[in-house]
């Protein structure tokens, strides 16, 4: 081979390897089609602490009961009520945002956050008792499965209203829900379970329910147009 052939060759060699890497997730390996929603108890892979922004959980993959990041800070310090916690790293942007939607006249607080795997096996017992095993498993994370596990996940409310938001028929529709949907994803929070897509999420539609995962994988996602389920499975796991 000449040697201007063999530069040639090395450059167009580096150039491919420097566009996989620019490509980011679309470059990254994909798990092979997205698993049916079945009910399961498989430890996900990513786990770790700083796998915050990675870490699948649905109804098959969950976090050990020994989860629990101790590195989290009052969601007071986001300028919402307190009560709640949330780790550290999500305030910064949490604040951001409750500070924007304030400004819009869409004011949200917090209805959870933070959930230890014992608080959740509380919750998710609770949910049975009051609609059944088979209904509570569309709408109720068993314990270890839940986002609110991470301390990165929080579910919202409307301000100054007390009211649950899943005792609305669509909180999504509310001034606070309405201005999340179209602008969380800036701040680096996605809704886990959008609206007619529970045959990928398998959970219902969850409009309050957001979990950050930094504004640069958000707008990734989003751009996707996958769920966040399909977008870690695929690009992720
Ligand atoms: N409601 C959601 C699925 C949870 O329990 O985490
Ligand atoms: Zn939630």
């Amino acid at each position: 081979m000449s040697r201007t052939r063999t530069a040639l060759v090395t450059v167009a060699a580096l150039a491919m390897a420097l566009s996989a890497l620019l490509a980011g997730p679309g470059s990254a390996a994909a798990a092979g089609p997205l698993p049916a929603c079945r009910y399961d108890d498989v430890v996900t892979k990513y786990r770790l602490y700083t796998d915050w922004r990675r870490t699948l959980l649905d109804t098959i993959y969950k976090v050990p009961r020994s989860y629990a990041p101790v590195d989290r800070a009052d969601t007071s310090y986001a300028g919402l009520n307190g009560g709640y916690t949330v780790r550290k790293h999500v305030i910064y942007d949490l604040k951001r945002m409750a500070a924007a939607a304030r400004a819009a006249g869409a004011r949200f607080s917090v209805q959870s956050a933070y959930r230890s795997y014992d608080r959740q096996a509380a919750i998710f017992k609770a949910e049975v008792e009051e609609y059944g095993y088979k209904t509570a498993l569309t709408q109720s994370a068993r314990p270890g499965h839940s986002e609110h596990q991470l301390g990165t996940t929080l579910d919202f409310r409307s301000y100054g209203n007390y009211t649950p938001p899943w005792d609305y028929a669509d909180w999504g529709t509310t001034k606070a829900g309405a201005w999340l949907k179209a602008n969380a994803w800036k701040y680096g929070f996605l809704m886990s379970y959008p609206k007619g897509k529970s045959t990928l999420t398998c959970y219902t539609y969850e409009p309050w329910h957001y979990r950050y995962v930094g504004p640069w994988t958000a707008k990734a996602v989003r751009d996707s147009g996958l769920t966040l389920r399909e977008w870690l499975w695929r690009y992720r796991h």
